[in-house]
């Protein structure tokens, strides 16, 4: 190998070695001391701990029984030798996403709707637990969230806080409802549209049962879409949510005959129609059943 060679790759490798250094070593070293110890010096981080189920939590990690500090922090062994070296523990602050992971995964591994965390997008794009959750906390949030449930998912998704403030949104802000009433915050995947058709749409229908069939005249042919093809699910500045300032609009956006006849578009309006004339503009006055009907192809009625 040539020496730039080796230089270069020594220079690429020298940060990881010494992150690697300086994680807390746990081998057969490195002993578990005990949570009473570890308050010793830190009586102040029960208090953040006494009321949220962590508290006297525990594990049984290899041979040893472990208690709460530990169970997460790791064992205290070096730490206990010289506090003040960064790093003689786990401390979680810019600790890398797997490493949190597995550490709480410790104890959750049996929780079934973290089983494909590490597929979630969020995990994938590098935020961990503790992106949304916080553990020490004197007066803990539901769920030990790291936010109130109203503001948590805006910390980062913000270009959503628009749309929750145009006229007609569902009320996330207000409180009245959360993101995860339609998204599953552990698998962020399943919720969107090109994976979770059937299972976003079944988050609806808790809320709005009216909606969910199956009827007899089906408008919904399942190779159309979901709600979000008339609805913005978020926002929008169109009563009912819906995606068109003039409702015919949004219906002749698939009934106008001009599109091809794939399956996905419907017919054309019947001749009888006179689309550019105001009474037939509001098309939802005769198709009262727009979602489906038990009665009426047309869903007259
Ligand atoms: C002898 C006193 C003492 C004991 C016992 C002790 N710690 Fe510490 N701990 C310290 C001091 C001092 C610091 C450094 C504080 C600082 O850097 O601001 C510290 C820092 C920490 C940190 C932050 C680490 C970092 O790198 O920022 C964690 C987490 C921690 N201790 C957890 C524990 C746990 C868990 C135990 C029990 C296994 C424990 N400590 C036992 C004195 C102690
Ligand atoms: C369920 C896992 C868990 C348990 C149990 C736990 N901690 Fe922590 N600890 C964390 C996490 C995660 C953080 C990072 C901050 C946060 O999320 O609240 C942390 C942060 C800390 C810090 C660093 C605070 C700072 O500001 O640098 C100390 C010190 C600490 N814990 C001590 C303890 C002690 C002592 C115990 C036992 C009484 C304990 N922890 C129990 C997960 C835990
Ligand atoms: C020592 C085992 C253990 C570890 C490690 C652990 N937990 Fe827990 N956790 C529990 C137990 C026990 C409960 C209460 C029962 C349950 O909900 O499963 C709990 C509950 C929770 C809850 C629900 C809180 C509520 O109010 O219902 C959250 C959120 C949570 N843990 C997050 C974490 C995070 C994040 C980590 C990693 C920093 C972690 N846990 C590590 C044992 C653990
Ligand atoms: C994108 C944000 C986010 C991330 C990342 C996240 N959670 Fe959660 N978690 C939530 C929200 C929101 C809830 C509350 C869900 C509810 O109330 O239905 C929750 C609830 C929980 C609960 C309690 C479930 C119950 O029904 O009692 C546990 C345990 C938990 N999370 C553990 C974890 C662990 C462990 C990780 C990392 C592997 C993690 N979470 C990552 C947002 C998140
Ligand atoms: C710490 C920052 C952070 C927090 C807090 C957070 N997210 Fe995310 N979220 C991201 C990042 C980064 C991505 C991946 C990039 C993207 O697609 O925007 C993402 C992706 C998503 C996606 C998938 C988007 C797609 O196109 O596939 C959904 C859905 C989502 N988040 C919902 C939530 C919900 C619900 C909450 C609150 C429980 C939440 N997020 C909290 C940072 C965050
Ligand atoms: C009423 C149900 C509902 C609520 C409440 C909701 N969402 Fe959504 N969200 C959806 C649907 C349905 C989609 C799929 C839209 C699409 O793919 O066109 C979606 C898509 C997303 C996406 C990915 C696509 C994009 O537009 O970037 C993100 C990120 C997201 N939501 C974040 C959030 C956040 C953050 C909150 C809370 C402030 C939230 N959602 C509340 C139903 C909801
Ligand atoms: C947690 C319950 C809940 C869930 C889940 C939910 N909604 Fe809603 N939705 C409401 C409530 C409550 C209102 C009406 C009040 C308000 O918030 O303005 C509403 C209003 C609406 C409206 C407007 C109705 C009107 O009369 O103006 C539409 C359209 C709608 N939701 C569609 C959806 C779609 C599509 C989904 C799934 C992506 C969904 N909702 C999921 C609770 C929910
Ligand atoms: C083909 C377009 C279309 C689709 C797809 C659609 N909707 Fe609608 N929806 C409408 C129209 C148009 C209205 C307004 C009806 C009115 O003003 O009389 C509406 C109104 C609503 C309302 C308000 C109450 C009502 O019945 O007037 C709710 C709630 C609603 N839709 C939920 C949903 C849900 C949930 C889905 C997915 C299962 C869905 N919609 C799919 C067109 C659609
Ligand atoms: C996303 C495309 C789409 C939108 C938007 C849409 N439809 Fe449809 N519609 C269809 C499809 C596909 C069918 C089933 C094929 C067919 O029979 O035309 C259908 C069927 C119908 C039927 C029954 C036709 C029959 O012969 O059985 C009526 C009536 C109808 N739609 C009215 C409306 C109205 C009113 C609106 C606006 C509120 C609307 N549609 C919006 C796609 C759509
Ligand atoms: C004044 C009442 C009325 C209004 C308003 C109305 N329709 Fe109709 N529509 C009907 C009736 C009645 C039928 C059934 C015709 C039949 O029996 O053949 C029908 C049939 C249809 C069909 C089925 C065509 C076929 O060949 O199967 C479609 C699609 C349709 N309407 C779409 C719309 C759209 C889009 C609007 C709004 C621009 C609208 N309608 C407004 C009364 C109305």
């Amino acid at each position: 190998m040539k020496k730039t060679h080796f230089l270069f790759i020594t220079a690429l490798l020298l940060p990881l070695y010494l992150a690697v250094a300086a994680a807390p070593q746990e081998n057969e070293d490195t002993e578990y001391v005990g949570a009473e110890t570890c308050l010793e010096c830190h009586d102040n981080m029960i208090k953040s701990l006494a009321k949220t189920p962590h508290f006297k939590a525990s594990a049984t990690i290899g041979e040893t029984h472990v208690e709460y500090c530990e169970a997460c922090h790791g064992p205290g062994g070096i730490h206990l030798e010289d506090p003040e070296i960064k790093g003689s523990i786990r401390n979680f602050v810019e600790m890398p996403i797997e490493e949190t992971t597995s550490a709480c995964l410790s104890c959750h591994r049996d929780d079934h709707f973290l089983k494909k965390i590490r597929r979630e997008k969020h995990y994938q794009t590098g935020e961990s637990c503790l992106s949304c959750h916080s553990v020490h906390q004197e007066r803990p949030e539901g769920k030990l969230l790291a936010q109130r449930a109203e503001s948590l998912c805006f910390t980062c998704h913000q270009d959503k806080a628009a749309e929750f403030n145009l006229p007609y949104h569902h009320k996330v802000q207000e409180a009245r409802m959360t993101c995860w009433s339609c998204h599953d915050p552990h698998n962020t995947e399943t919720s969107i549209q090109r994976l979770g058709h059937k299972k976003i749409s079944e988050k609806c229908f808790e809320c709005h049962p009216s909606q969910r069939g199956p009827f007899t005249y089906e408008h919904l042919a399942s190779n159309v879409g979901t709600c979000e093809v008339c609805h913005q699910p978020h926002g929008s500045v169109n009563a009912r949510l819906l995606r068109r300032s003039e409702q015919y609009l949004l219906c002749l956006e698939c009934h106008s005959g001009q599109l091809p006849e794939d399956g996905l578009f419907g017919k054309k309006t019947p001749s009888f129609h006179i689309t550019n004339v105001s009474t037939y503009q509001n098309c939802t006055i005769c198709h009262v059943k727009i979602h489906g009907s038990y009665l009426d192809r047309y869903f007259l009625r």
